[in-house]
Formats: structure tokens, C-alpha cells, sequence
């Protein structure tokens, strides 16, 4: 492991600990990531004694571009560096009560923290004392779990996860970021100790799913979820997608699955998170609108609609932002069958300019969740919608060369209608303004204020309204 740890701050941790007689390690998620070779910039030091002394000390030898903070209630002490975040601890041992995460706290040996950290490839330590710098300390085989990309508690993992309910959620995390294994005893301890996570804060539960949401193939933490349960407590809402209804001989698809796949599919070509929580909840609206229909089938009429209606409840329910990303994401649900249908029918210049007008600057995203929504298994069908697709891509280029609708601001404003026609704000003055717009969407009038304006007089004079003459 020296080799690892030749950048300077490891020998001046190093050096100071041994000057007063302090054994002291690197451990945790820093070693896990070092062996992966997945740089990180956080480490984690475990100090047998006091954590805040030798993080002031090394904050006073890094010098003035370092920042020291101390939380002297949780015995910790953070030394920030240009580089890195260093955050120091004394080794401890813990025991948590049945309702609370907060732990009671004793100091303890290095033994005693390992035992209590989360899994074995995170309980790995690096000793930093002179005699022994570089060794490695891994008493559960965190290497081999590593090797063979297993992830498994130290202890009993029904101890593990009911100290702490929020460590569920962290091995789901793992095993879709890592694309790593969840051990069965592990996994199936998750099933017995589910419930427990109603005692985690929503935001923490939300700051794991959003890793699972931003790790490289999504629907590998979100089979965990639902396998293990935890789905069901977390997020029913997309739970309840799950499964396949037949009546007369005639199915549908499982939309949980097809969901996720439509989550994998999306994250293929895009890192924005609410995209990816777009793509999570394009079809929650399908099950208060699934019916069967002799004739029909199954249908979903409207569920692009309902869906963006559920979002601001799920959102505040899950303590996800309530502003302006909700929005964004509530629009591209309410949107994502556009360009489907649109590409379903001949492709007119006016229904490329309102899907423009709609979507306006987020037209690129609503085209690569449109594209993730393909699932079909049938070639032919798959082959003809990408097509389609690539028709209209194409109008869609053409048409913003063309008219720049995509962030339309309609060339007339209200208050140039009030004054020319002297009216109060009313909704005769909506009116007319709706008609400029549908005028301009239809490719009736160029949008222009010239032609606007022209245009504006004459449907007027249609509805009995002229100009005041000053
Ligand atoms: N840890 C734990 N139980 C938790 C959280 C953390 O045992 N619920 C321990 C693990 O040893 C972990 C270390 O504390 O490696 C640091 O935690 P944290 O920084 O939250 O996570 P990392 O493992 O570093 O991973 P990431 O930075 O990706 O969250």
C-alpha cells in the first residue's frame, strides 16, 4: 500500500501521530476506493485517543491554506486542505439504541471501530505509524470481499442493519454504483430488518436513491429495493407499477420493469439527475389510469397527465426539492408521449412547432427520455419508432432554424394590446394574445412583430374591437 500513500499528507499525519505516541489509520470508504482505484479526495482517519488533537495539530504544520473544523459533541474534527477533506476520529465503540440512530459512544481500539462499520470492504484500514506504514488491517477479508465484488456485513447483519436502518439502503447503493453482489445473508437480513428504516430521515433516504439513481445501470439498486422489500416503504408509488394484469387472454407490461428499463436505457446518454428521476416516474400515473376495454385493451389514457399531478405530493412526500427541478421533472412527464405520437403521424410543421413552444429549452432532454421509453422487444417496431424519431429530430432542427420558436415570447405583448385598443386587463386581451400565438404555432403568420401586429388588427376587428384613436 506505500506507494499509495506518498502524497505529503499521509507522511505529515504520519510524523505527527508517532511524535506523540498516537497510533493512527486511513480507513473506510478512502481504502475501499484506493484499492478500486476510484480516486477520492475524502479520507477518513481512525486515532486511537483523541481524533480533534491531531487534527489541530496537522492543520497547524499544513499551514494557511488549511481550514480546521471541530465538533467537539461528536469527537471529530475536519482539516480542509486545497486538495482534501480530512476528517479525524478516535476510535470507538458503539451501541445503538432500538428507536434512535444516535449511538452511545465509548472510546475504544481499532478492533472495536471496524466491528462497527458498515461492511467489510469499508472496514478496511491503512496503519500510518512509522513501523508499520502501509500495512493493511483486515480483520473481516475485506480484500477478498473486494476481489470477488461482494459486499457483506462484518458482524451479524441483523446487529449491523438495526444499529444503524440508513446501511440498507448504503449496500443497495454499493451493488448498483460497485455493480457489485449483495451476500445472501446480508441481503436476506435486509428483508427481516426493513421496516426499521421508517426511523431514517427522508433526506438521507433520498440521498441514497439518488446515488442509486446516478449510478451506471439503475435498475440493478432498484431489483434490490424491490427484492429486499424496502421499495414497498420507500417509494410505493413506483412499487405499485409492479406486476402484469390479464383479462380476456390480453396482458399488459410490468411497469415497474419497464420503467427501470427505461431508466437504464436513459442513463446510457445522460448524467442529469432529474432526468434520470423523469424517466423514474414517466408512467406513475398508470395505475389510477389503467382500464380494459373490450375493444382497446388495456389503456392508460392520460396517465402523462395524472403522473405530473402525483409529482408534487411524491416530491414533498420524499423530501425531494419542491422547486424548480420539480417542475422540470413534472414537464417532461407530462410530456413524454409527444413526440412519440407525433412521430405515430404524418409529421406537420405546426405540431413540430408546438412540441417546440411546450418544451422549449428542454427539448433535447425530452427527445433522449422519448428515445429510453422504447422497449419494445419487437426489431421491426423498434426500428420503425427510431426512425420515426430521426424524422423528427430532423423538423425539429429545421423548424428552430427556421422560426425560433423554442423560446417563443409572443412578439406582442398584453400591455401594447391594452394601450392600442384601451382595455382593462381582462381576458379579451388573453384572448387576442392566444390567437397571435396559435397563429404564429400554425405557421399562419411568421413570427415577426410586423406580421403580428398586422395580424392582431384583423382578428380585432373580427371580435368588434378597434384601435383608439390618441
Ligand atoms: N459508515 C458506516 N455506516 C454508515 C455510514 C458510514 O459504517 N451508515 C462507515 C463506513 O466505514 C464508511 C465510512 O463510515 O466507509 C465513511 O462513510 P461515508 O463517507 O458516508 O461513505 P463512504 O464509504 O466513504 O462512501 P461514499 O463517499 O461513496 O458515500
Amino acid at each position: 500500500m506505500i506507494e499509495h500513500l506518498q502524497d505529503k499528507i499521509f507522511t505529515t499525519i504520519s510524523e505527527i501521530a508517532d511524535k506523540h505516541q498516537q497510533a493512527c489509520y486511513v480507513i473506510g470508504g478512502y481504502v475501499r476506493d484506493l484499492l478500486l482505484k476510484r480516486p477520492s479526495k475524502d479520507i477518513d482517519i481512525v486515532v486511537v485517543g483523541s481524533g480533534i488533537e491531531l487534527a489541530g495539530r496537522v492543520a497547524k504544520k499544513t499551514g494557511k491554506n488549511t481550514h480546521l473544523s471541530v465538533f467537539k459533541n461528536f469527537g471529530t474534527a475536519q482539516v480542509k486542505t486545497p486538495v482534501y477533506e480530512i476528517e479525524f476520529v478516535g476510535a470507538r465503540k458503539e451501541s445503538y439504541q432500538r428507536d434512535s440512530r444516535k449511538p452511545v459512544v465509548e472510546d475504544g481500539t481499532l478492533e472495536d471501530d471496524q466491528n462497527r462499520r458498515d461492511f467489510t470492504i469499508n472496514a478496511l484500514a491503512i496503519c500510518l505509524n512509522k513501523d508499520h506504514y502501509g500495512e493493511l488491517i483486515d480483520p473481516f477479508n475485506g480484500l477478498t470481499d473486494l476481489k470477488n465484488q461482494v459486499i457483506r456485513t462484518p458482524l451479524n447483519p441483523d446487529i449491523t442493519f438495526s444499529d444503524d436502518p440508513l446501511r440498507m439502503m448504503r449496500a443497495v447503493r454499493f451493488a448498483a454504483q460497485l455493480g457489485f453482489y449483495i451476500e445472501v445473508n446480508t441481503f436476506e437480513a435486509i428483508g427481516r430488518n426493513k421496516e426499521r428504516i421508517n426511523i431514517i430521515s427522508k433526506e438521507r433516504v433520498a440521498d441514497e436513491l439518488n446515488k442509486i439513481i446516478l449510478s451506471p445501470k439503475p435498475s440493478v439498486g432498484f431489483i434490490l429495493l424491490e427484492k429486499s422489500g424496502l421499495l414497498k416503504l420507500i417509494f410505493p408509488e413506483l412499487d405499485d407499477l409492479r406486476g402484469v394484469e390479464t383479462k380476456d387472454g390480453v396482458g399488459h407490461k410490468d411497469n415497474f420493469y419497464h420503467t427501470i428499463a427505461v431508466l437504464d436505457n436513459l442513463s446510457e446518454h445522460s448524467d442529469n439527475l432529474w432526468l434520470r428521476w423523469s424517466a423514474l416516474l414517466h408512467d406513475v400515473g398508470k395505475t389510477r389510469t389503467k382500464r380494459f376495454d373490450k375493444k382497446l385493451g388495456w389503456t392508460f389514457h392520460n396517465h402523462e397527465f395524472t403522473g405530473m399531478k402525483m409529482l408534487p405530493d411524491i416530491f414533498k412526500k420524499m423530501k425531494l426539492p419542491m422547486n424548480e427541478k420539480m417542475k422540470y421533472t413534472q414537464k417532461m412527464v407530462l410530456l413524454h408521449m409527444r413526440p412519440i405520437v407525433l412521430s405515430e403521424e404524418e409529421i406537420t410543421d405546426s405540431a413540430v412547432r408546438r412540441l417546440l413552444f411546450d418544451a422549449g429549452d428542454d427539448i433535447d432532454d425530452l427527445m433522449l427520455l422519448c428515445e429510453a421509453d422504447i422497449t419494445s422487444k419487437n426489431r421491426e417496431k423498434v426500428k420503425r419508432y427510431k426512425g420515426n424519431f430521426q424524422i423528427v429530430r430532423r423538423k425539429l432542427k429545421e423548424i428552430e432554424e427556421k422560426d425560433r420558436i423554442r423560446n417563443f415570447q409572443p412578439p406582442v405583448k398584453g400591455d401594447e394590446i391594452m394601450q392600442l385598443f384601451n382595455l382593462p386587463a381582462c381576458s379579451l386581451v388573453g384572448e387576442i394574445k392566444m390567437k397571435i400565438k396559435d397563429a404564429i404555432l400554425d405557421g399562419i403568420i411568421p413570427n415577426e412583430y410586423d406580421a403580428a401586429y398586422k395580424y392582431m388588427i384583423n382578428i380585432a376587428a373580427e371580435m368588434g374591437i378597434s384601435p383608439t384613436t390618441k
